[in-house]
């Protein structure tokens, strides 16, 4: 510890087993302005063109205030902001860069299916190749249908879902995020059997009124909704280790629970295992706690850095899906060659032998010395997470759902990402997101983020001990 954040002006030759390099893309040194021009102004002329001048509200930095980075570049473990300064990246694209950024086993693959051509709307035996190790590594997968985002992939299940089961209502918990698809962003209505509310102006009460939105972790709760309406429900989805309200565990029995319900109840249980998927293991959360859904949503990690998202199941249920069955769902872009190039590359890195081993020890380790930095420094934290996924939570207690997660201090929160900031380190711009590992995560940046966030956490404590 004690070693600072390395702005070397030179190539710095790391390479770990899994050939991936941590290579210092830009060579600014010292502490980083980040109020920097470059990207001031180009977030200026983008609200020109742009609603609030960014493609996904999360990336203007509303929660933490001051303007977004605008990223020029991308290398193992570092990214580069338009102003030429470097940061170790814990975003990895929210999630996909599980191998760092600009993999070059994933840029060659790239480069030789885009000689080729970039899209047919004809099948491709690449697609074919990402749908084979897709259902032989994620345990629900029959048969599986790729699609260009994680929001498709959840509003064609959710309709397969109601088409299987001829039931409209959906259970979802408050916290959990699915994309914006209409039916999931609702918030709680009050009361055991109230119905869901619109979370967003444009979302019709009907569309609201099929959709029950219980708390996380809450198996009791749960109970009681279908005991009341169990046969009315098509669905239950969830993220099976919640990530969009800072990362929160399934209680042991939570998912178990769940599983019992929907199979008593003949309701279908949906896993989006968007995070999850390939994070957790190449068989996903459902692996992990061998809980079995009859639906799972994929993406993120499947495409490798480019936009695709997959759904998939048992082949009764997805036999429904047209042209097999009448329930309609297609894409223009549907299996692109090259996200899913991206996206078979990727998987073949990630299951060379030691590779989540290797990502669970980094995490465990980031993790534990996290809390322990905190802890000295007299700020109340709960270090959550699992595998290379976390969260720091600035709260005296663990979160074990949406609630409690809100009740988080906040404004600690902003110090925090601001104090990283300025000392290369990058991590989500808000408090309700995780901190995403990557095998290009070397030891030295390891090191250098503890040593960033002892000085954050002592400001943020002034020293005091717990
Ligand atoms: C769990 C989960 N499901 C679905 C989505 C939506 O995926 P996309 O942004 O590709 O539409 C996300 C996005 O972050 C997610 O985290």
């Amino acid at each position: 510890m004690g070693r600072r954040f390395p702005y070397h002006g030179y190539i710095i030759l790391i390479y770990n087993i899994f050939g991936t390099r941590d290579l210092s893309p830009c060579p600014k040194k010292g502490m980083v302005n980040i109020s920097g021009s470059k990207s001031k102004a180009l977030f200026a002329e983008a609200q020109r063109y742009i609603p609030g001048g960014v493609n996904s509200p999360v990336r203007a930095f509303k929660a933490v205030g001051g303007d977004p980075l605008f990223i020029s570049k991308g290398e193992g473990s570092r990214i580069c902001d338009a102003d030429g300064h470097t940061y170790i990246d814990y975003v990895c694209s929210w999630g996909p860069h599980i191998l760092g950024h600009a993999h070059p086993r994933v840029m060659a693959a790239l480069k030789e299916t885009a000689a080729r051509g970039t899209s047919f709307g004809a099948p491709t035996a690449l697609e074919l190749q990402l749908a084979r190790m897709l259902v032989e590594a994620v345990p629900s997968l029959e048969l599986v249908r790729l699609v260009n985002s994680g929001t498709e992939a959840v509003s064609s299940a959710l309709r397969l879902a109601r088409a299987y089961t001829g039931r409209s209502r959906i259970v979802k918990f408050a916290g959990c995020y699915h994309g914006h698809v209409d039916s999931l962003l609702i918030k709680a209505g009050s009361g055991v059997s109230t119905l869901g509310l619109p979370d967003s102006p444009g979302i019709t009460p009907g569309t609201a009124q099929d959709t029950l939105a219980l708390p996380y972790n809450d198996l009791e709760f749960v109970r009681e909704v279908f005991a009341r309406q169990g046969e009315e429900i098509a669905a239950v989805i969830l993220e099976p280790v919640a990530a969009n309200m800072g990362v929160v565990l399934p209680r042991p029995g939570f998912l178990e629970g769940l599983r019992e319900l929907t199979t008593r109840f003949g309701a279908l249980l949906i896993f989006d295992e968007v995070i999850t998927g390939f994070r957790l293991g190449a068989g996903g959360a459902q692996e992990y706690f061998n809980v079995i859904p009859d639906l799972t949503i994929l993406g993120k990690i499947i495409g490798g850095g480019l936009p695709v998202g997959a759904y998939g199941g048992r082949r009764e249920i997805m036999e429904l899906v047209a042209p097999l069955g009448p329930v309609y769902q297609a894409g223009t872009l549907a299996g692109n060659p090259l996200a899913v190039t991206a996206g078979i590359a990727t998987l073949e890195i990630l299951a060379r032998p030691g590779t989540y081993t290797l990502l669970e020890e980094r995490g465990l380790r980031l993790r534990e010395a996290l809390a322990r930095l905190a802890a000295a420094a007299g700020v109340p934290v709960s270090v959550q997470g699992i595998a290379s996924l976390f969260t720091v939570f600035f709260t005296l207690h663990p979160v074990a759902d949406y609630a409690e997660a809100a009740c988080c201090d906040q404004q600690r929160f902003r110090r925090f990402f601001r104090l990283l900031l300025q000392n290369g380190i990058y991590i989500a711009p808000s408090p309700f997101e995780a901190w995403f590992l990557s095998l290009a995560h070397s030891e030295e940046d390891l090191e250098a983020t503890l040593a960033a966030a002892e000085k954050a956490f002592f400001a943020l404590g002034e020293g005091r001990q717990i």
